[in-house]
């Protein structure tokens, strides 16, 4: 989810926005715009770069001294011109940019547009600031902050978000769920942000806003209520950040920051999909085709490095709950070999950034022989995203860091929730899709968790970063992981690392193993420990130093592996989404022991769209 930034204070607004906008820049964008209030509201929005708005400025008189601006990363309505934040009511009297989801959305525009409001994009925010507007109309006077709250109260979803209005000329009303949003104190002016890094440089005095909190400011001060009205008291935080530091939130790295955003991710890729008491997936992007997943006999899922391991591990839901043959492979492989497919087969294609060349070709050869096409992106209106038949948006905002980690979990997240709808049109029971409803929703809560433990692995990664070699194994949902796990190793520490499914390693790679080859065994309590305790019995009995990733309460292990790591319990389907957390923080650590350029690891580019 991309950036807000605001202005109200003595200086011309306009250069500062675009500086605060160049300053959220780094998060990723697709389009970007501004609203200043001088005369009356003056708007300029353009597509792709923030360079691209402030052209398209020079060549506007945009005057005043209070203003908002928003980098987009669009969820809902295509990156372009018209779905541009910030976005006007009818009377082009409020303008406001939302950074988040509006769930239910698609009921509250129908409601609005059957009281008249004309709507001009198509995204999901523009509702709320037509919700400000009816507000204002059913009761005259209401002020800006009183008609946001009472529209608030209508919406399910998450925002961070700053609206002004041409008839409250010295106000800007900010509010926040789940999307971050801070005040900037400055010297005569305040400001507001997504992030600190776009006001740190006219100020380090910030207050930050809480869910369920809203913020009037005006040049006499700044007002906090909530929901109901009351008044809150906050206090202002001292930002100690240089810039850089700013941008990750406070973490070294855009790639730690990425792990540690995990839980919030996989809740967004999750929001508004789950009916749990039903035990079903409510997918809008498979609308259109439900009709023809029902009738497909066959899922080919391509993808490359991380996204292909992601749908190894979605080859076993669908096989085990939803009964549908799947095969997963290369992308790069699928482009190039004759693939036997027919119109009872339906392709999947898994992307973070929807422009992975080897991928988009597997699409494309897929497109040619006419069978159904689908996408798991993240990046939306890519190319990926254009090209599929229909699809679902990770909706997990950019990713960063050159190593997926959040787009992981997500992709893990979204194949949890595709064998659920691809299931209850089939036989799976209503009690099993409750089971595995109620247990996804309840991944950020244990994602958490096992994040808690990152000191724990920052021990461990001093034990074993200076190996040469690594071994990681796993069997079922976790063979595919231990792949991820191995991949993570070598592509941000540099670290030779394999990963193989543990009942391989008798037939060869059992060769390699002594005191300096460490192996991480991922082991839960599930349908396979007793093997994957055997294994590690094996390795042990060789000399090979053994990390054991198994589920809490389970000592069994404590005596026989020399390190332990602790997983909450959870169905063995979603294993891997909390088993990978640990697998990424090693890596990650190993990185820094080494000195690695951990957001950028060498040779490597975040999406590689050359062949
Ligand atoms: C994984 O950490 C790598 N960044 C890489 O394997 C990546 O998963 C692969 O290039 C696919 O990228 P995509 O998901 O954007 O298509
Ligand atoms: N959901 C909104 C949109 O698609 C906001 C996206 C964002 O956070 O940038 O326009």
């Amino acid at each position: 989810m991309c950036g807000i930034i605001g202005y109200i204070g003595k200086q011309e607004a306009v250069p500062i926005l675009l500086e605060g906008l160049r300053r959220l820049e780094y998060r990723g964008y697709d389009s970007a715009g501004l609203a200043v209030l001088g005369k009356k509201v003056k708007c300029a929005k353009a597509v792709g770069k923030v360079k691209a708005l402030e052209d398209k400025i020079k060549r506007q008189k945009l005057s005043g001294f209070l203003g908002i601006a928003h980098t987009r990363w669009a969820t809902h309505g295509a990156p372009g011109e018209k779905n541009a934040h910030p976005h006007s009511d009818c009377r082009g009297n409020l303008w406001l940019a939302h950074n988040g989801i509006i769930e239910n959305y698609q009921k509250l525009k129908k409601s609005l547009q059957a009281k008249g409001h004309k709507f001009k994009s198509e995204t999901d925010t523009e509702v709320l600031v037509h919700l400000i507007e009816e507000e204002q109309s059913k009761r005259g006077g209401l002020t800006l902050e009183e008609a946001t709250r009472r529209a608030l109260k209508k919406v399910i979803g998450t925002y961070g978000l700053a609206v002004i209005s041409a008839k409250e000329p010295q106000k800007i009303v900010v509010a926040r769920q789940s999307s971050p949003l801070l005040i900037g104190v400055g010297e005569n002016e305040y400001l507001v942000a997504s992030d600190a890094c776009a006001v740190i440089t006219r100020t380090n005095q910030v207050i930050y806003l809480d869910d369920g909190e809203i913020g009037v400011i005006e040049p006499s001060g700044v007002k906090i209520i909530n929901l109901d009205k009351e008044p809150i008291k906050k206090s202002n935080h001292i930002i100690d950040w240089d810039l850089s530091r700013a941008q990750k939130d406070g973490f070294d790295h855009f790639t730690l920051k990425e792990i540690f955003e995990q839980p919030q991710a996989i809740a967004n890729s999750l929001r508004g999909r789950l009916i749990s008491e039903d035990g079903l997936a409510k997918l809008g992007g498979l609308q259109d085709v439900e009709e023809k997943l029902r009738d497909i006999e066959r899922l080919v899922v391509v993808g490359c490095g991380t996204a292909y391991y992601s749908g190894l591990i979605g080859e076993y839901m669908l096989e085990e709950y939803a009964g549908v043959p799947t095969e997963v492979e290369y992308a790069s492989e699928f482009r190039y070999r004759k693939p036997v497919l027919d119109k009872t087969s339906a392709l999947l294609c898994v992307s973070q950034s929807g422009e992975t060349a080897d991928s988009l070709a597997a699409l494309q050869e897929a497109r040619r022989k006419g069978i159904l096409t689908l996408g798991f992106v993240n990046a939306v209106g890519s190319t990926i995203a254009r090209v599929t038949d229909a699809g679902v948006y990770n909706h997990i905002g950019p990713e960063i860091g050159v190593a997926s980690t959040k787009a992981f979990s997500s992709q893990i997240c979204l194949f949890a929730l595709l064998t659920l709808f691809l299931g209850r049109q089939r036989n799976l029971s209503l009690v099993m899709g409750q089971r595995i409803a109620r247990e996804l929703q309840n991944m950020p809560v244990l994602v958490k968790k096992v994040l808690r433990q990152d000191k724990v692995i920052q021990k461990i990664a001093r034990k074993y970063f200076k190996a040469k070699d690594f071994f990681f194994l796993g069997r079922k949902y976790n063979f595919p992981l231990a792949l991820e796990g191995a991949l993570k190793l070598k592509e941000i520490s540099y670290i030779h690392a394999e990963g193989y499914g543990a009942g391989e390693m008798k037939h060869g790679p059992i060769a390699m193993i002594d005191k300096n080859f460490p192996t991480l065994a991922i082991a839960p309590k599930d349908s396979v420990y007793e093997k994957m305790a055997a294994n590690i019995e094996e390795i042990k009995a060789r000399g090979g130093p053994v990390i054991a990733l198994t589920t809490e309460r389970n000592n069994a292990l404590n005596k026989l592996a020399d390190d332990v790591i602790f997983l909450p319990k959870t169905l063995e389907m979603l294993t891997p989404i909390l088993a990978v957390v640990p697998l990424q923080l090693l890596a990650y650590h190993c990185a820094i022991l080494k000195n690695r350029d951990v957001d950028k690891p060498r040779n490597l580019a975040k999406s590689v769209t050359v062949e």
